[in-house]
């Protein structure tokens, strides 16, 4: 496995491969990385996966500086699942403007509107900066696949629509979530929970689950629900921020003859924002 730190040198070992899978990152792999490394791995021979913790994704008060970067122990993960490439660029090295201070300077992509919505709605700007760094990174490592968690429900949606519209010849796959034997999604942030926390952070899971089986069930006061689970989360010490269910194919709010859907959520415990969803089926 090769640790690559410039663009540069990630085309010149790339120039001959024809068939690449990739899968970008901010480090602090988990279980749930993993498992996108070993998707990629039977997609083709050759796996690149990126580590950088992207500040254009990043509000001003949100925990960019308290990222959790664990470099080592991350290319020690990949390099026992198997990956051929670690590309991890500096911030100077991914935006040639950045002067030091900002990225006043940087390009970037608008998402569509559904960008302003659910996580885009407390996190404005959050989807252009991950659009635009997985544009950039999807320019230097010209992969055939790349794999994304569907953990991260509305930003694949972003992604699979960025690829249509841009005509990117990219096999975008989505991966289901991988959890803690609790239900807890596997999360970076997870890291920040205190024990007290961890041990009531599958509470975001339940409440999902709770709905999904209103749903299937034949509930389809959907406001109704939405509103139920959050003051539930709220009640157990949560500060829910949103619990939703959407169309799956379209991620807009899903109406009584939808039957492919998404139910998500986003809620704060302390300071540790966590996020969630189950895609179902009526
Ligand atoms: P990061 O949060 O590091 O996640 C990298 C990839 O891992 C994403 O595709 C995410 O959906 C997936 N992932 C995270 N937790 C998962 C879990 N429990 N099960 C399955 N997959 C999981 O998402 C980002 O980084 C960034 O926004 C990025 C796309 C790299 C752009 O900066």
């Amino acid at each position: 496995m090769q640790v690559i730190k410039t663009i540069d040198e990630l085309r010149s070992v790339l120039k001959n491969q024809s068939n690449i899978a990739f899968v970008p990152t901010m480090g602090n792999l988990h279980a749930g990385h993993i498992q996108l490394v070993e998707v990629a791995k039977q997609q083709a021979e050759c796996v690149v996966v990126s580590i950088f913790v992207n500040p254009l994704q990043f509000g001003p008060t949100e925990d960019l500086a308290s990222y959790p970067r664990t470099l080592e122990a991350d290319c020690e993960k990949l390099k026992a699942a198997g990956a051929s490439i670690v590309f991890t660029p500096s911030v100077e090295e991914m935006y040639a403007e950045f002067d030091g201070n900002n990225l006043n300077q940087t390009m970037t992509i608008t998402p569509p509107p559904i960008a302003n919505e659910l996580c885009g709605a407390t996190r404005p700007g959050h989807f252009a900066g991950v659009a635009t760094v997985v544009m950039k990174l999807f320019n230097m490592v010209q992969p055939s696949i790349a794999v994304f968690g569907q953990k991260d429900f509305q930003q694949l949606f972003i992604i699979k629509q960025m690829v249509r519209q841009f005509n990117l010849p990219i096999n975008i796959i989505g991966v289901d979530t991988v959890r803690e034997p609790s239900g807890l999604a596997m999360s970076s942030r997870n890291g920040y929970l205190s024990n007290e926390q961890r041990a009531v952070a599958s509470q975001l899971n339940s409440a999902l689950k709770d709905i999904v089986q209103s749903v299937k069930s034949g509930n389809k006061d959907y406001s109704q629900l939405e509103k139920n689970a959050k003051s539930i989360l709220n009640s157990q010490g949560w500060l829910a921020d949103y619990v939703s269910i959407r169309s799956s194919l379209t991620l807009q709010p899903a109406s009584s003859t939808d039957n492919d859907l998404v139910v998500l959520g986003a809620a704060k415990l302390g300071n540790t924002r966590l996020i969630d969803n189950l895609t179902f089926n009526i």
